[in-house]
């Protein structure tokens, strides 16, 4: 009934949107975690309520994109549980701005060590441990990181690498019981619109998404946890998201056109 039970699990961006709806709902199961993102006080606010919930719940403030940080949260967790069962890497940053009108490439920059780099190091210092307990790596990566989205280039080439590098680690884990869950969430409604980069590498401040017209955190934590319950290969979590897969086998400039009509309407 609850898999997650006593489950040892890192998760990183815990202090908002996805990552924290994903803690608490693991909390519910009675989930034993490590919470990492950059924001002390906000992590210690999810983690007082995972508490609440019936999860224990360790606080490591951890900037992804730095190595030692990643290898510190993973040293910190053994030394509060003694093992790693999971670990989710979902902290992530975005971009909303056309590549052609970009004024600086710095935020190229700062979406791979963030969006990819961040989750290298964590798997990386990690696996050993994962090994040991045949445990689960999961990975939010997003509907662009199956095709290409316009505003979105930067990081649409995070995801996609994403994607390179642990359906390859995946074959790497045959046979070691460590399985790789690649989840696809469509749009979510979250901060992540507000804090993503410009055309001037400035947070946007304001969404262009209709935030109450998309799938909640809570659906798509729902459907998370029953993927890596289920040491699922992927889940693409809307219909519009498993036609397209099948849609750009055949006809890939229709996937290209919902896409832009996606951004256009903002849902
Ligand atoms: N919302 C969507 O529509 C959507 C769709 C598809 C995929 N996703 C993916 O879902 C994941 C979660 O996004 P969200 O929508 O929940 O966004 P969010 O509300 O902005 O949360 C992002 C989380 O990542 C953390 N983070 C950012 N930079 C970090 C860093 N350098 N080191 C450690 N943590 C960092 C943030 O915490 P701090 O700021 O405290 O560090 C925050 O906890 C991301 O990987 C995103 O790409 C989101």
């Amino acid at each position: 009934m609850h898999p997650f039970r006593e489950n040892v699990v890192i998760l990183t961006g815990a202090s908002s949107g996805i990552g924290r709806e994903i803690a608490l709902q693991l909390a519910d199961q009675g989930a034993w975690l490590t919470l990492a993102a950059r924001d002390a006080q906000c992590l210690e606010e999810v983690a007082g309520e995972c508490r609440q919930r019936g999860g224990r719940s360790l606080v490591v403030p951890t900037d992804v994109s730095v190595l030692a940080q990643c290898q510190a949260l993973v040293d910190r967790t053994l030394a509060e549980y003694g093992r790693i069962d999971t670990l989710v890497n979902n902290a992530g940053i975005s971009m909303w701005a056309r590549f052609d009108e970009m004024q600086a490439l710095e935020p190229f920059h700062r979406l791979m060590q963030v969006n990819y780099f961040g989750s290298l190091y964590c798997t990386y210092h990690a696996l050993p441990h994962l090994k040991r307990t045949r445990g689960r790596i999961v990975v939010i990566s997003s509907l662009a990181g199956k095709t290409g989205v316009p505003t979105r280039s930067g990081y649409a080439a995070s995801k996609h690498a994403l994607v390179g590098l642990f359906d390859s680690l995946r074959v790497e884990l045959l046979g070691t019981g460590v399985t790789v869950t690649m989840v696809y969430p469509d749009f979510v409604a979250s901060e992540i619109r507000k804090r993503a980069y410009g055309t001037d590498g400035q947070p946007l401040g304001d969404s262009p998404v209709q935030e109450d017209r998309v799938m909640t955190t809570e659906r798509c934590a729902q459907l998370t946890i029953r993927a890596m319950a289920k040491r699922q290969r992927e889940d693409v979590q809307t219909l519009r998201g498993k036609a397209g897969q099948w849609i750009k086998l055949i006809a890939p400039a229709v996937v290209d056109r919902i896409a832009l009509r996606a951004i256009q309407r903002g849902k």
